[in-house]
Formats: C-alpha cells, sequence, structure tokens
C-alpha cells in the first residue's frame, strides 16, 4: 500500500484529502502541526508527505528542512496559496519534489501523488542494481576472500586464458562477468555460448561465423563470437562438452589469436580473452577420450576454483540478505527476511544446488509469504525435514527422512497452483517467476488439470 503523510491545520482540508487517498487505498496519517509532522516523519517515513507551507507552529520550509536534514527518504509535495509562489520555488531548491496552489485539484493531486510513486520505485531499482554492480561476488569466508583475490589478478592480466571450476550454481558465469568488468576489457563486449546447448555444426559457426554459401543454410556471410567480441571476453560455459571437432580450432585461437571462419580460406586475428566454465572433471573427460589433452592443458594454465555452498557455509547469511533485497526489488514487496527458525534452516542445510538452488528458494518463499518475516513453512521440505549438515557429512543426502515421500509431479503442482495464486492467476507473471515459457505453463496447468478459473 502507497503511503502518504498529510501535514496541515485545515481540517476541512485534511479531511477532504484523506478521504480522497483512503478511497484509492492510501495509507493516510495526518498531522496538524510542523512537530508533529516531524516526528511522524522520521518514525514512519511515508512515501509521500504533503506539506502545506503555513502551521501554527512553524514555516512550512522549516519542517521541509529538518525532514531532509534527517534523510528522510519521503517525497515532498508542497501546497501553496497564491502569493506565496516565491516560497515553494525555494521548497523545491531545498528538495521538495514538486508544488501545488491550493485549493489543490484532487485529480490532480493523485496524479502527481502517483507519478512520483513510479519515479520512485524506478530509483530505488535503480541504485539497488548499481549496488549490487559494485560487489557482485559476496560472501565473507576466507573461500571467498581468496576468489575475489583470484578476480582482481584475473582482471588485471586481462589476456590470460581463465578456466573456471565449480558444481552447479556455484557462480561461474557470475566470478566470469566480474572478471571481465574489472578488467581494460569492460569496455568491449562480454559474449557468452553455452557449449552444451548447441549442435556441432550450430556451435561452430557461433563461435567462428560463416561464409556465404559454406552450408546449405548459410545465405549470408556471418561473423561468429570471436570477431563480433574483439578486445572484448568470451565466455564458453560448459566447455567440457564442447564437440571433440570443434576443439582443435579453438586451441588454434588460444595459441595463435587467428581463425578461419566456416568455409572461409582467410585467417582472421582477434584479440579476445576466453574464459571457459565446467562442472566437469575435465581430467576424466581427458582419459576417457572425450576431451582433447591438449587443449586441457592449454586451458588449465589458470584454473580458479569455485567452492560448493557446503564448503563456505559462513557465506549463507550474507547471501540470504542479498537475495531477499533483490527479490524485494524485482517483486516489489518489503520483506523484511526469515524468522530465526527458518534461517537456522537454511543455514544447515548443505545445498547441492549451490547458490543458485539458495537463490531460488528465497524466491519462492518471497513470492508465497503473506507477511513480512518468512517462517519455515515456507521452505521446501528437503530443507526444514534434514539434520544440519555438520551432522550428516558421513554419507549421501538423506533429505526425505522426516518427511513423507510426495510425488514430483504433485510437488510441482502445488507449487504452481501456489504461485499463480499469489499471482491473482495471472499466467504470464506466474510463467516468468517459475523461469519457464507461457505455453509450457499452459501445458502443465492443462497436464495436472488445473481449471481456467484461476485466470
Ligand atoms: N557469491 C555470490 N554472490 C552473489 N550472487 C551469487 C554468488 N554466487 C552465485 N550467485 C548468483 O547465483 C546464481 C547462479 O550463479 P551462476 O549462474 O553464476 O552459476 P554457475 O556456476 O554458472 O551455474 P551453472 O553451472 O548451473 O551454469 C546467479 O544468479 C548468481 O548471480
Ligand atoms: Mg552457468
Amino acid at each position: 500500500m502507497p503511503s502518504i503523510l498529510i501535514i496541515d491545520d485545515e481540517a476541512l482540508i485534511t479531511s477532504a484529502l484523506r478521504h480522497h487517498f483512503t478511497s484509492l487505498t492510501w495509507d493516510v496519517a495526518e498531522a496538524h502541526t510542523g512537530e508533529q509532522g516531524i516526528a511522524f516523519a522520521e518514525k514512519n517515513p511515508p512515501d509521500i508527505i504533503l506539506l502545506d507551507l503555513h502551521l501554527p507552529d512553524m514555516d512550512g520550509l522549516e519542517v521541509l528542512k529538518r525532514i531532509k536534514a534527517r534523510h528522510c527518504p519521503a517525497s515532498v509535495i508542497i501546497m501553496t496559496a497564491w502569493g506565496s509562489i516565491g516560497n515553494a520555488v525555494e521548497a523545491i531548491k531545498l528538495g521538495a519534489e514538486q508544488y501545488l496552489v491550493k485549493p489543490a485539484d484532487l485529480l490532480e493531486l493523485s496524479t502527481l501523488a502517483d507519478r512520483i510513486l513510479e519515479t520512485r520505485k524506478l530509483r530505488i531499482e535503480n541504485l539497488y542494481y548499481q549496488q549490487r554492480m559494485d560487489h557482485t561476488v559476496l560472501g565473507t569466508s576466507t573461500e571467498i576472500y581468496r576468489l575475489r583475490h583470484m578476480i582482481d589478478l584475473m582482471a588485471e592480466n586481462a589476456d590470460t586464458t581463465v578456466l573456471l571450476l565449480g558444481e552447479s550454481g556455484t557462480g561461474k558465469e557470475l566470478v566470469a562477468r566480474e572478471i571481465h568488468r574489472q578488467s581494460a576489457r569492460r569496455e568491449r563486449p562480454f559474449l557468452d555460448i553455452n557449449c552444451a546447448a548447441l549442435s556441432e555444426s550450430l556451435l561452430e559457426s557461433e563461435i567462428f561465423g560463416h561464409e556465404r554459401g559454406a552450408f546449405t543454410d548459410a545465405r549470408e556471410q556471418k561473423p561468429g563470437l570471436l570477431e563480433v567480441a574483439d578486445n572484448g571476453t568470451v565466455f564458453l560455459d560448459e566447455i567440457g562438452e564442447m564437440p571433440l571437432a570443434v576443439q582443435p580450432k579453438l586451441l588454434r585461437v588460444l595459441e595463435t589469436r587467428s581463425f578461419r571462419r566456416l568455409g572461409g580460406t582467410r585467417d582472421i586475428r582477434v584479440n579476445v580473452r576466453v574464459i571457459a566454465a565446467t562442472n566437469r572433471d575435465l581430467e576424466r573427460a581427458v582419459r576417457e577420450g572425450r576431451f582433447r589433452g591438449d587443449l586441457f592443458y592449454r586451458l588449465k594454465v589458470f584454473p580458479v576454483d569455485i567452492p560448493p555452498l557446503r564448503e563456505r557455509m559462513s557465506d549463507v547469511p550474507i547471501l540470504v540478505e542479498h537475495f531477499v533485497n533483490y527479490y524485494n526489488a524485482v517483486l516489489k514487496k518489503n520483506i523484511t527476511g526469515f524468522t530465526p527458525d527458518a534461517l537456522t534452516h537454511l543455514t544447515a542445510y548443505p545445498w547441492p544446488g549451490n547458490v543458485r538452488e539458495l537463490k531460488n528458494i528465497i524466491e519462492r518463499a518471497m513470492v508465497l509469504t503473506k507477511s513480512d518475516a518468512m517462517d519455515a513453512g515456507l521452505l521446501p521440505r528437503e530443507i526444514t525435514g534434514v539434520q544440519p549438515a555438520q551432522e550428516r557429512e558421513d554419507g549421501p543426502l538423506r533429505g526425505t527422512d522426516h518427511a513423507p515421500i510426495k510425488h514430483l509431479g504433485d510437488v510441482e503442482k502445488d507449487y504452481i497452483l501456489g504461485v499463480l495464486k499469489s499471482q491473482g492467476g495471472n499466467r504470464s507473471v506466474t510463467a516468468r517467476l517459475l523461469g519457464i515459457a507461457r505455453s509450457t505453463l499452459l501445458e502443465k496447468l492443462k497436464k495436472y488439470g488445473i481449471e481456467e478459473n484461476t485466470e
């Protein structure tokens, strides 16, 4: 609910305004003196303050100064009578958002308030993303300090090939972007490609480009990633899945910084930094003949290990805080965090899916919660039902010891229903939150026999 504080001593005006904004479902508060207004704003900062310049105990400009001096985040709209517009201009200089001449037109006022609300949201989001950009790889464990040190080193040496090794969800892509962002190549592109996602020929033409007529569908000449990313960074994700036939071409790029487009006869020189990542045991892949030894040794000059989250559990609280803030901005919510009991579960769970799993679980809880503090009931069974991590280092996950086994389909169905309900039946938003295409969602709804009337 958006909130507004009206500071005005004229009862007729305040009651009209209160009525108006209440009917628009705003949370309305009133103060009849400057002192009252300042005290209230400090205790419960509203989104917007409507401030009259003529108050019984002090000048409205004084109120404004004192509110701003205390870093109250509210946006202030000044109301003033004809004849004191000079003061209103002064108020804008002091940080008020706008002024209106009394008697204010209610429609104009609420339009203005809505607009201010909208820009406030954007500003808060921008601020949030900006701060996020400043220190992206979060954590307080020694492992993360060591990792940040490696990132700095790799950023300074902007030509070195890097091999990122870590389980799924540990932050390989994040680290790759961070290395690029801190390096001298930062103004140039960072392009990524997932080597597991494309067929051999498509992957090859994406990376190296092709000449016209190189294959049946090649009607135009097309530059590849390596050319487009010239002077920048290319991130080759899941390098362990790169088809054997493509590997020698990549090796050549790493050794000579040159390559040929598919169907091309001319060598093209590029200056790109390659960062490769894998969650697979490349050494084993080499032994089994699925990965070329020469490429492996060329890549592993600078291996960077990203340890799994369970080996740096002290990072969990700061990551939790971070993702709560993040989803507050994304979902436009104002959730304070988890209850101590829920936190105990989060800090004891061994996180087989690493940071990505933690992130997804927080998103889910934040979508489902009805209150400001999220309790353990919002966490999936495998987290609340499991024994603390230190007691069960002996064996594989036994997460279902205490929980009755549910069919995966039922879990999915319940989850989809929960999210759908929380979004008022909006399928597009639900699909987006779940990270699936709308058409996939519709298929699932049909499969589970969820009726149309949830829309
Ligand atoms: N230390 C961290 N601080 C903040 N966010 C993190 C951290 N580590 C990972 N994340 C976030 O967790 C999510 C998963 O990270 P990322 O995609 O980089 O993992 P990955 O190792 O590439 O996983 P996969 O192997 O499954 O592709 C991302 O949203 C990322 O921003
Ligand atoms: Mg990844």
